[in-house]
């Protein structure tokens, strides 16, 4: 055939950025071909269309399937699927792989996934509960736990660690997150990453882990689940995408798509995210799994027409794997014949997808060797569940130090909490067993505790109070009350957004009869989310927020009850007095009216008449004020610490200096106790406004009662660097403001200049 010049031009044009414009990436052509790269690309020679178009599929099961249908069977045969989702039945698993490698035209092997959120079968706190842990060795044992349970029954694939920042606790799946926090956020998202993968994909009881969702899913407008996300292209770099850069940093070998749109585009569907950002600026060479249906609501977003325009779109976007929906299946063939699909997308996109596949050692072992038996239940998880569950539990009250209490307390436990195997686990455990879980009453019971239980509300929203008397009678005759009550596990989680985020039912009323017995109250919250207490507060002498525990929550709360142990939790979230005020947050922007105590006039103390005036002209709420419930990193512990001063080794630091920051803690208290000692800066003047705080290190100090400690920081030019209207990383020259404390309120601070 004779190339005309203009035929050359073209053809150098379209191969430059594919017919239309695809998201492949330069990415692999950047790094040398692995031996991995290799035999990708040798299969990929030998692979039909129909066969790599079948890699692009994830299927989805329902994990109570009773049957394994032919016409699946038959799919897996035809190699028309890649992976599926929640066959939990080991035979089935077996069966399913035997197909794919024996009788599938090259016996390419499948992946099992399954939402192996916070444990397999040995339940560890929600996430929202890990990171009030601020703990990384607590994520890791919890990531590593679930990996050693779920990988002996097949499953190398789970759909975690989600990394949404939240900022707004009505949204439910708040409970599934890291906080909104992008410093703690990813500090524990390498966590995840280490605990799930271990030290190589390749180990049998690795799983492979899933950056979730990929972005601004926790933006959702009201808290309301699945709603609009509009995030500034800066802010989207500051705030929601440093958790997932660390994810991939730590070797994260896929990333999943959020339901949501993002200013305008699904995240399915947005090739500004999916390759600009994801592959070109962070290198990313996994694969990206739409989230269930993902790519077919583009339709009800109103960004595609039809099914085959989804696939059009979400394809040329560089969506590697269709969750569940199967607009591959149906139409991508079409869409090659009709020019709108390169085949050279689809190679990049199953490159990708073989590259985890043979990472995860699949080909070599495609089926669970028998010597794996997950240990499930194993005293070595049930103990690390049960430190978890202490770690992330946060102390947010304790008058009088009521906690912990003597072991001959005679104790009334009531509440719709105090003994529900199963709602203890929290959102997302369709694995855990309520078998193996231990309530508090059964913990309390089984170290003989001098206790009358009486349940009273017999779930959390239960609104019958005729147990009441009962209750109060109990209290009247024990020392101490102790409620354990907050959310059933059903009522955070995806979906499950709430505009009211009170004690749910009969709770707040039981609460107050209970108080005016006069006995003390000690308040355990189990709950998806803080739970505005500001009304029921004062009646409760001590409070602790347990999130949803686990299978040990009860040994947990035994302990922590009579100081057998300390609770070890910081807030992640800030703690709300009311939902009206949400989102609140503490890394929130000065703005030009930053509120005053000086100048805030509380509702009820505006004259009646009162002339019209701007009331303190400051940004507040006349009735609830300005400030949180509790604020970010808040949590007591059992002795009290006191802070000295700040100490910065230089007042001015240039590129390439490294600042010592110093501080003495003391233990004032009567007990050994733990400290999460926290740093915070403020970049003054910027040409992008900064937030007021940032948290930037943080470090756990143990300390005997009585002994002293420095605490030393170190901070870098890296660490004041934000991403400024440019899209640049910069660290601007200027005033910072910087802080060490318990908590983000601490106003124990100095400040330095960048040069
Ligand atoms: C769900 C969730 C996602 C989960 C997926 C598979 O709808 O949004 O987090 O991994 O479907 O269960």
């Amino acid at each position: 055939m004779k190339w005309s010049v203009p035929l050359l031009l073209l053809l150098v044009v379209l191969m430059a950025f594919g017919i239309r414009g695809c998201a492949t990436s330069e990415t692999h052509s950047m790094r040398p071909p692995s031996k991995i790269d290799q035999k990708v690309n040798q299969l990929l020679s030998e692979m039909t269309l129909e066969e790599k178009i079948g890699q692009l599929n994830l299927r989805g099961t329902s994990s109570r399937t009773k049957v394994l249908p032919d016409s699946l069977k038959q799919a897996v045969r035809e190699g028309h699927i890649g992976a599926f989702l929640n066959v939990m039945n080991s035979d089935y698993v077996k069966e399913l792989q035997t197909i794919a490698v024996e009788e599938s035209p090259h016996g390419i092997p499948l992946i099992f996934a399954r939402d192996v959120i916070h444990g397999f079968k040995t339940i560890f706190p929600i996430p929202l509960g890990l990171a009030a842990s601020w703990d990384q060795q607590v994520v890791v044992d919890a990531s590593r736990v679930s990996a050693v349970e779920a990988s002996a029954q097949g499953i190398r694939w789970t759909f975690a660690p989600m990394l949404d920042i939240s900022r707004d606790a009505r949204w439910g799946r708040i409970a599934e997150s890291p906080g909104e926090d992008p410093y703690l956020a990813s500090v524990l998202a390498q966590a995840y990453i280490q605990g799930f993968q271990g030290d190589s994909l390749n180990d049998p009881t690795a799983m492979a882990a899933c950056a979730k969702h990929f972005i601004g899913y926790g933006a959702a407008l009201g808290g309301r689940d699945y709603n609009t996300a509009t995030i500034d292209e800066a802010q989207l770099r500051n705030v929601y995408l440093p958790p997932f850069q660390a994810a991939l940093n730590a070797g994260a070998p896929t990333v999943m798509t959020s339901f949501n749109e993002v200013n305008g585009v699904p995240a399915s569907g947005d090739e500004f995210l999916l390759d600009q950002v994801l592959r070109k600026e962070m290198q990313f060479d996994g694969f990206v799994v739409s989230d269930w249906n993902s790519v077919l609501e583009m339709i009800n977003h109103g960004f595609a027409a039809d099914q085959k325009q989804a696939a059009e779109l979400a394809v040329n976007a560089g969506l590697d794997m269709e969750m569940t929906s199967r607009t591959y299946e149906s139409y991508l063939m079409t869409l090659i014949e009709e020019g709108k699909v390169n085949e050279s997308q689809i190679d990049f996109l199953v490159a990708n997808i073989l590259r985890v596949k043979f990472q995860l050692g699949l080909f070599e072992r495609p089926f669970i060797p028998a010597h794996l038996d997950g240990k499930i239940y194993s005293q070595e998880h049930l103990q690390k569940a049960k430190n978890a569950a202490i770690k992330s539990s946060v102390l947010l009250k304790n008058n009088n130090q009521l906690l912990p209490l003597e072991k001959n307390t005679k104790i009334a436990l009531i509440g719709p909490l105090a003994h529900q195997a199963r709602e203890q686990l929290g959102t997302w455990t369709f694995d855990g067993e309520a078998e193996a879980s231990i309530t508090p009453l059964m913990a309390l019971e089984e170290q003989n505790i001098s206790l009358t239980f009486v349940e009273t509300l017999s779930y959390s929203r239960d609104k019958d109070k005729s147990a009441f008397t009962k209750a109060v009678k109990a209290a009247q005759e024990s020392d101490v009350i102790v409620f354990i009550g907050g959310e059933e596990a059903i009522l955070s989680g995806e979906a499950h957004s709430r505009a009211s985020l009170n004690l749910p039912g009969a709770q707040e009323d039981l609460i107050s009869e209970l108080a005016k017995t006069g006995k003390p109250i000690v308040g355990v919250i189990m709950a998806g989310r803080p739970i505005t207490i500001n009304t029921i507060k004062q009646h409760m002498d001590a409070i602790l927020m347990a999130w949803h525990p686990g299978t040990m929550s009860g040994p947990a709360i035994y302990e922590m009850l009579f100081g057998l142990a300390e609770p070890g939790g910081r807030l992640p979230v800030t703690w709300p007095k009311t939902s009206g005020q949400l989102p609140l947050f503490y890394n929130h922007k000065n703005t030009g009216r930053p509120v005053n105590p000086e100048k805030f006039v509380q509702m009820d103390s505006i004259p009646v008449g009162a002339w019209q005036s701007s009331l303190g002209n400051t940004s507040h709420y006349l009735d609830v004020g300005y400030e949180p419930e509790f604020p970010f990193g808040y949590g007591l512990g059992y002795s009290r610490f006191s802070y000295g001063k700040v100490h910065i080794d230089k007042t001015v630091i240039k590129a390439g200096d490294s600042l010592r920051v110093s501080v003495e803690l003391t233990n004032i208290g009567d007990r050994k106790s733990h400290e999460v000692v926290q740093l915070y800066i403020r970049d003054q003047t910027a040409s992008l406004t900064r937030p007021v705080k940032e948290l930037k290190a943080f470090q756990h100090i143990d300390l005997d009662q009585g002994s002293s400690t420095e605490v030393v920081f170190w901070l870098k030019k890296e660490d004041l660097a934000f991403v400024n209207r440019n899209m640049e990383k910069v660290t601007e020259p200027g005033l910072f403001n910087l802080w060490v404390g318990a908590d983000s309120s601490t106003s124990n601070g100095t400040s330095f200049t960048y040069e």
